[in-house]
């Protein structure tokens, strides 16, 4: 494995309650662009879940009393320790999971701008008052921590995804326990050393790694400890999260599937359309849940932008993430290139046209090459399910009612884009998209300052910006009465 510049960030035990605990068994961490072993990681059971729930929950009253200000240097603490080794952890990061280094470095301050931006927010926790109903009462509104949170992350940003819920908990004054996806524990565990280093006191930040993932998951969902429990993944394993946090009425959110549908209208820049696309499309090698899935483009344009398309399409590198100038790594595992290469195929059989790719890449096992198909429906599962891979499905409209019409037409309303510059049809068009995310000649919309969620079956609650504090807060009214006495 190549080199870390600090070989202790490379942690293979879980951690809670302030130290580092081994197990009799241990699992594999593989690089995906290769196969290689990049660490065996002690494999963490549901009685391990049990106690590191435990440390959160016997951290909770005195993390939750620190004065705001004191739990907000302590974040900013661990924000620059993120960025002072984003080498480091972007490495580790392309070395699990497989992305570009830039992009996977890209990931570590990404995901570092959340710790930041929720330190800034610890110290805005505003409650209010409110004019009562008698002259003798007035109603005030306390805003307090929820209590323990725990979370599942996926494997797709395995730093971003804990750092934005993480970040949002602490500084509300939760505590808080993750189970990260067992393909990418390591950088979960940097981030527990960073969070130590900075200062962090024992149980607050605590990182459970292992293969059970339903036994670890039955004690994250269903421990009475627990107040909160917040999921990133897929719509079924969502689904039946939410269901095992019924019997304890936890607060839950969900950040899950998106089929995001990306308009191309007539009157749109061809040319930063393209652009647009590529970003959306073939960040992490189409493996996010707000990458482009359906791309619709208005007949008259049609042919030149899926020319421009395939031309930029051209331009792009694939191979493993540690090598320069690469931008399109390999899929996670092999169910994932075997799900993408069925639909394109299956696609390919009912009509579609393979304008490029179509087939695995010969780089290694799991790389799957750029792929533009055009003639593309809506019956075609390439246009019903989550693609998670780097191939755009191209369909025609013919007007903008019928481009709305087409976009909603899921089940799914995490995030959509659209490319226009008539400002009467910009303000038809965002107002009409059913999706909790709306880029406007804009293919990059992730950023902490902004409410990151969904509607419909792409879940609820939101994290970043100044809601993404709402989901760790409980409001209590206090009403004082007798004033008048
Ligand atoms: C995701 O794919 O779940 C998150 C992507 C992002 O934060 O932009």
């Amino acid at each position: 494995m190549a080199t870390l510049n600090d070989q202790h960030l490379l942690k293979t035990q879980s951690y809670w309650q302030g130290g580092w605990h081994g197990a009799s068994e241990s699992f594999d961490v593989t690089n995906p662009a290769t196969g290689e072993l990049v660490a065996a990681v002690a494999d963490a059971s549901a009685a391990d879940a049990e106690q590191a729930v435990a440390s959160a929950a016997a951290a909770f009253s005195r993390w939750a009393a620190l004065p705001a200000a004191e739990r907000a240097s302590l974040l900013l603490r661990w924000h620059q320790l993120m960025l002072q080794h984003q080498d480091d952890l972007g490495l580790l990061l392309t070395l699990e999971q497989g992305k570009p280094l830039a992009e996977a470095k890209g990931e570590i301050a990404y995901g570092a701008s959340y710790v930041q931006w929720f330190a800034e927010e610890a110290r805005r926790v505003y409650g209010d008052t409110i004019p009562g109903p008698a002259t003798d009462k007035r109603i005030m509104v306390l805003k307090q921590p929820v209590g323990v949170v725990a979370a599942i992350t996926p494997w797709n940003f395995p730093n971003a995804m804990i750092a934005r819920k993480a970040a949002a908990a602490l500084a509300a004054g939760c505590t808080f326990v993750v189970k990260p996806a067992q393909q990418t524990p390591l950088s979960a565990l940097a981030m527990a050393e960073l969070a130590e280093r900075a200062g962090i006191p024992a149980g607050v930040f605590n990182v459970i790694v292992g293969t059970d993932a339903k036994g670890i998951g039955a004690v994250l969902t269903q421990d009475a400890r627990i107040a909160k429990f917040s999921f990133t993944g897929s719509t079924r394993i969502g689904k039946q999260l939410i269901k095992q946090c019924a019997d304890t009425v936890k607060r839950v959110s969900m950040e899950l599937g998106g089929n995001a549908p990306f308009i191309v209208f007539d009157d749109a820049d061809l040319d930063a359309a393209v652009e647009g696309l590529m970003a959306s499309k073939f960040r992490n090698a189409g493996q996010t849940c707000v990458c482009t899935n359906r791309v619709f483009v208005q007949q008259g344009v049609m042919a030149s932008f899926s020319d421009k398309l395939q031309q930029a399409m051209k331009a792009l590198k694939v191979g493993a993430g540690t090598e320069t100038g690469v931008t399109i790594g390999p899929l996670i595992n092999d169910e994932a290139c075997d799900k993408v290469d069925e639909l394109v195929q299956a696609a390919s059989r009912q009509g579609a046209t393979v304008l490029c790719g179509g087939q695995r890449v010969t780089a290694g096992q799991l790389f799957y090459a750029p792929t533009l198909l055009t003639d593309v429906t809506a019956s075609m599962e390439v246009s019903q399910e989550e693609i998670f891979g780097p191939v755009v499905a191209l369909q025609s409209f013919s007007d903008e009612d019928e481009a709305l019409q087409q976009a909603n037409n899921t089940e799914y309303g995490l995030a959509a884009y659209f490319y226009s510059r008539d400002i009467g049809r910009i303000w038809r068009v965002a107002e009409g998209l059913q999706f909790g995310m709306v880029g406007v000649n804009e293919g990059i919309i992730s950023n902490a300052a902004a409410p990151f969620g969904g509607v419909k079956q792409s879940g609820y609650g939101r994290e970043g910006s100044h809601y993404g504090l709402d989901d760790y807060l409980d409001c209590k009214y206090v009403c004082m009465g007798g004033l008048n006495r």
